[in-house]
């Protein structure tokens, strides 16, 4: 969109009405968020195919426009308006050292369980007060990776529309239902009922995930619980599942990462529940 006056300057009103979706409560308030970079970009544009008006607007610096030509004219093809912008007014959407000259104001990707579990889904991830974004972005991208239905955020989580959680999750932010706010209990409830087998993710699991994966246990739909970085699962939300599992340690790690861990447990429900052909030995 030509402003006629050239890019537009950091004390734009678009460009202060954008930034203030850094802030967690007026994307609660507004229901968009930002999603930056040329990754995110095109998955939030090509999320807006099958949603008109998923997107709202993107920023554009000169380097993002060189950069990125394709971007521009998906947005132009999706009738999503392109602002051209100064590259210090897209460095003020942003909250990372090195921005890549294109920012999409989108609307929030969060959807009720109800839609999250009308498809289905056969393996989900549930973060239980998971408080670091980047993490958060890590597990939705690992997730999307393994084949996962949805991803939960329990109540008092990272808010997975931050802007590193958006980087970190590589674009899957716009690839499965993501819902947020639920209590662990009413997750475990809805999931439970939706015939999903609950498993708690803990270091101290009574069962261990080679056992639990030699025993065929991860080919039923599996709902994985995982907890916060500094204090795990609480005991009342480990109670709620129907088995705790621990990734063994074999070297002196006190613990993984939390999004380590769910990697390695949505890796073995994913192989689990896509029986492959059987392989001869030394074939
Ligand atoms: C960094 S860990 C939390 C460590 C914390 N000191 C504790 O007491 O649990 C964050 C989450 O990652 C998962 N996790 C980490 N290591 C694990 C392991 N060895 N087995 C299963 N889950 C693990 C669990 O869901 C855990 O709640």
């Amino acid at each position: 969109m030509s402003t006629g006056t050239g890019p537009l300057s950091p004390r734009s009103s678009r460009v202060t009405a954008a930034r203030r979706l850094l802030r967690g409560r007026e994307r609660d308030r507004q229901r968009l968020f930002l999603a930056d970079g040329p990754q995110s970009v095109r998955e939030a544009l090509a999320a807006a195919v099958a949603a008109p008006g998923a997107v709202r607007e993107v920023f554009v610096d000169a380097t993002g426009r060189d950069r990125h030509p394709d971007l521009v004219s998906a947005a132009f093809a999706a009738a999503v308006p392109v602002l051209d912008v100064t590259a210090e007014a897209l460095a003020s959407l942003t909250d990372t050292v090195t921005p890549q000259g294109i920012v999409a104001v989108c609307g929030c990707v969060d959807v009720s369980l109800d839609d999250a579990l009308r498809a289905r889904p056969t393996l989900v991830t549930v973060l239980v007060q998971a408080r670091d974004p980047g993490n958060a972005g890590t597990v939705l991208r690992a997730s999307d990776a393994a084949g996962a239905g949805a991803v939960l955020f329990t109540a008092g989580s990272v808010d997975p529309h931050n802007g590193k959680s958006v980087r970190a999750s590589a674009g899957s932010l716009f690839h499965l239902p993501v819902v947020t706010g639920v209590s662990a209990g009413d997750a475990v409830e809805r999931l439970r009922s939706a015939g999903l087998r609950i498993l708690a993710a803990d270091g101290t699991g009574e069962l261990d995930l080679d056992d639990v994966t030699d025993h065929g246990d991860l080919a039923r739909p599996t709902a994985w619980l995982f907890g916060n970085e500094a204090w795990g699962l609480p005991q009342d939300v480990r109670d709620l599942a129907d088995a705790t599992v621990r990734v063994p340690i074999h070297g002196a790690a006190e613990s993984l990462n939390l999004a380590a861990a769910a990697a390695v447990c949505l890796y073995a429900s994913a192989r689990a529940q896509r029986p492959r052909p059987a392989v001869r030995a030394g074939s």
